[in-house]
């Protein structure tokens, strides 16, 4: 291991399927005012609701209901929350659903404060600031029900703002934006659509590649990376059989969460150029963050091939179990990313950017939105974008 790093990670995990046993006893270290972030509507469908409205109560909390947060949250909702913590005066917020009930939460902390006249979406994305020192954020805990971005424990916020089309993630070194605490039942996964699933599943499988593709050093974040793509490639296809397979999904979950955590990351540089272009993607066409991810991974992981040719190839052999006999290095890593497309087909992945509603008009727009990272094997330009954008539309 060649980097030098500081790992720090203090949000509390609460796992299993009496998690929500100890909701009440975490509130109760807070202020009495709660913020209650959830989304559209899923959690009054499957049940979640009224259990965490039973454990506010015995915690006799006040309750201030933030509903509506959309998938791909965005800088519109993010002023609106921000304005419904200021005028509430909250102490706490409880965010009830996945990674994007999560990020707006930790977006809205930081925001609840800012001097007036500051926008959330200038400061904290567009110019990428830190919150002040002497500015207090609300501390943020989630009942996790959408399994994938590690939102649960990881620093980042990504808003997207529809006026100017971009799609930001910040990823904050404040240490008052990790969430406190975070209550994980697999259980609270089985309502998700299939899709829904399946999005989370490439999320995960993306999130584990993009700090597992860079670097040459023999570093131990590798191995662990490659033993969560390998629970995580046994366990989807136990839950694409039968979503109610309670071992598949805790395994899920479980993997989800140590997939950017900031773990795997130690001491590496780490790529996200797939989620840079997922990202862009999004922005243009609304997309489901995960299945964005799919649609233009494998055209971006077949063009840096040659230049990581022996990361590629142990992928091939250490992930996906591809037999290196009689094979040269290239044909080694091409079996590598021909097993992850036939998993991902099989799972039920989104192979194209078409199919995601962009088309041929839309491909500048996206290039436009894409921001080139330095972490991994190579450096992309725009002309390779329009490269991978337009193998992604023609994918079948
Ligand atoms: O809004 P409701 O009605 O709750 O429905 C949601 C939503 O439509 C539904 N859902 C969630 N739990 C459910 C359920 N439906 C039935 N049963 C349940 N138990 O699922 C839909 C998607 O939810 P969402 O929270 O949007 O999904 P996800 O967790 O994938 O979050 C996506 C957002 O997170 C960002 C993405 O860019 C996107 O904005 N990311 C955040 C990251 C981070 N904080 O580190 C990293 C990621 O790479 C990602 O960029
Ligand atoms: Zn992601």
């Amino acid at each position: 291991m060649l980097g030098d790093f500081t790992y720090y990670n203090p949000t509390k995990l609460i796992f299993g399927k009496d998690a929500m046993a100890s909701l009440t006893a975490e509130l109760e270290k807070y202020g009495k005012t709660v913020q209650l972030v959830y989304g559209g509507g899923s959690i009054k469908r499957n049940g979640i609701y009224d259990q965490v409205i039973a454990a506010l109560e015995a915690a006799g909390k006040t309750v201030v209901e933030d509903a509506g947060v959309m998938p791909n949250p965005t800088a519109q909702k993010l002023r609106e929350g921000a304005r419904i913590a200021r005028e509430n005066d909250v102490d706490f917020i409880l965010a009830v659903g996945g990674g994007s009930c999560i990020d707006y939460s930790k977006a809205v902390a930081v925001s609840k404060n800012l001097p007036e006249g500051e926008d959330p979406w200038d400061v904290y994305y567009a110019r990428s600031e830190e919150p002040l020192p002497d500015m207090d954020v609300v501390p943020v805990g989630s009942v996790l029900t959408m399994v994938g971005t590690g939102s649960e424990m990881n620093c980042g916020s990504v808003i997207t703002n529809r006026e100017c089309g971009m799609k930001i993630g910040h990823v904050y070194s404040d240490d008052r934006v990790w969430p406190r605490f975070a209550v994980l039942n697999p259980e609270f996964t089985y309502s998700l659509p299939r899709y829904q699933m399946v999005a989370g599943i490439f999320d995960i499988m993306s999130h584990i590649c993009e700090q597992y593709f860079s670097g040459t050093d023999d570093n131990t974040s590798d191995y662990l990376s490659e033993g969560l793509m390998r629970s995580l490639i046994v366990s989807s296809r136990a839950a694409v059989a039968n979503p109610e397979d309670y071992e598949a999904r805790s395994n899920i979950m479980w993997t989800a969460t140590w997939a950017l955590n900031s773990l795997v990351a130690r001491g590496k540089t780490e790529d996200w150029e797939v989620h840079m272009l997922g990202h862009a993607v999004g922005a243009v066409t609304d997309a489901t963050h995960g299945m964005a991810l799919a649609a233009v991974a494998l055209p971006y992981y077949r063009l840096i091939m040659p230049y990581g040719l022996e990361k590629f190839a142990r992928f091939a052999v250490n992930v996906w179990g591809v037999d290196a006999s009689g094979k040269t290095t290239e044909e080694l890593a091409s079996a590598g990313l021909a097993a992850m497309e036939t998993w991902m087909r099989e799972i039920g992945c989104v192979m194209s950017i078409g199919e995601l509603g962009a088309n041929e008009s839309n491909l500048d727009a996206i290039a436009d939105a894409t921001f080139f990272m330095e972490g991994g094997y190579h450096v992309l330009n725009r002309e390779e974008v329009m490269e991978i954008l337009r193998a992604s539309l023609a994918a079948k």
